[in-house]
């Protein structure tokens, strides 16, 4: 008898690919590279895909959507436009939508009055609950990987990170992680209206986090807090816009505060196992050669 290709993930072959927006940044590649590990027909929506998708841009959401089954959305933080999003998703009949949000967003005071990814994200949320297609929602923690492809790399490789985070700390969550929950809930039953919080299983200040990369890598890092109007200043003056500045102060202000250091459950709920340490994720980009010259 002819051996029946093993469908996996739904117990059926997957024919309509699952749109991955940000799919070039830190959780969308690995929800990418873990699709495509599963066999499933992933397309890439970020301005350099193919089709070309820009958020900005809303003649290019069709071409992105055509046939498309599941949808994980990483929104465009300043702008009010996953809502429109995810009804164009409900039109073209997409039956899955994966929400990455904001630790946070339900927490009052938690950013600063004028944060551009938190007002992104309530709406985003609130449009993602009333929609038809099913919905899950992850908020994470501050990403351990802003330390090696995002916001803080530069100033690690300059040996100094100045940052208004005071002494706080941050339980900072792997984007292996979320990407992990993301394909759980793309791909899997029992998701469906669930909120996921996800952060690693302990806090590390600052100054913690940059010890452990300096002793990984012999580099020599250190932390400055710097207070956060002399932030936005400094920001300015190496020619950032001041509402960039400010909010760029704005998203670490919870971190000084102590808004930032607890531990969320979502990977224990989403996938059965505890978090990846923050160490884990330094051992891991350091043989990488990430911080290296
Ligand atoms: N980083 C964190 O610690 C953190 C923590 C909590 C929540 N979040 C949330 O996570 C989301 C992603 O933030 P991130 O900083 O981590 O970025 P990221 O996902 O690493 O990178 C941004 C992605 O969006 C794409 N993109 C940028 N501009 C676009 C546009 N105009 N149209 C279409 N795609 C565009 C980029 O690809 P191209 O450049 O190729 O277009 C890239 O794939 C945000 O909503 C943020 O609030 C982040």
């Amino acid at each position: 008898m002819a051996r029946i290709p093993n469908a996996g993930l739904t117990g059926r072959m997957i024919r309509h690919p699952f749109l991955v927006t940000g799919g070039t940044g830190k959780s969308g590649s690995r929800v990418v590279s873990r699709l495509k590990d599963k066999g499933v027909p992933v397309r890439v929506g970020s301005r350099s895909s193919d089709p070309p998708f820009d958020w900005t841009d809303r003649d290019t959401w069709d071409a992105a959507l055509e046939g498309v089954e599941k949808v994980y959305l990483v929104p465009f933080d300043g702008e009010l436009l996953t809502r429109p999003f995810v009804q164009r998703c409900e039109e073209l009949g997409v039956k899955r939508v994966v929400l990455l949000s904001g630790r946070g967003v339900d927490v009052p005071g938690y950013a600063g009055e004028n944060s551009g990814a938190g007002k992104t994200h309530i709406d985003g949320e609130d449009a993602v609950r009333t929609c038809r297609p099913e919905w899950t929602i992850i908020r994470p923690a501050w990403f351990a990987q802003n330390f090696s492809e995002g916001f803080f790399l530069d100033a690690v490789l300059s040996g100094e990170l100045r940052l208004p985070a005071g002494d706080g700390a941050a339980s900072f969550v792997d984007a292996e992680d979320i990407a992990a929950v993301v394909v759980a809930a793309l791909t899997e039953t029992g998701h469906t209206g669930q909120v996921y919080e996800v952060s690693g299983p302990r806090a590390v200040t600052m100054a913690g986090a940059v010890a452990e990369i300096s002793q990984a890598t012999g580099r020599t890092v250190r932390y400055m807090p710097v207070a956060p109007e002399d932030f936005v200043a400094e920001l300015v003056a190496q020619g950032w816009s001041r509402g960039d500045a400010e909010d760029y102060a704005d998203a670490v202000s919870p971190i000084r505060r102590g808004m930032d250091s607890h531990i969320s459950d979502g990977v224990q709920r989403a996938l059965g196992r505890p978090s990846r340490d923050f160490s884990d994720f330094v051992k891991r980009a350091a043989a990488a050669g990430t911080w290296q010259d």
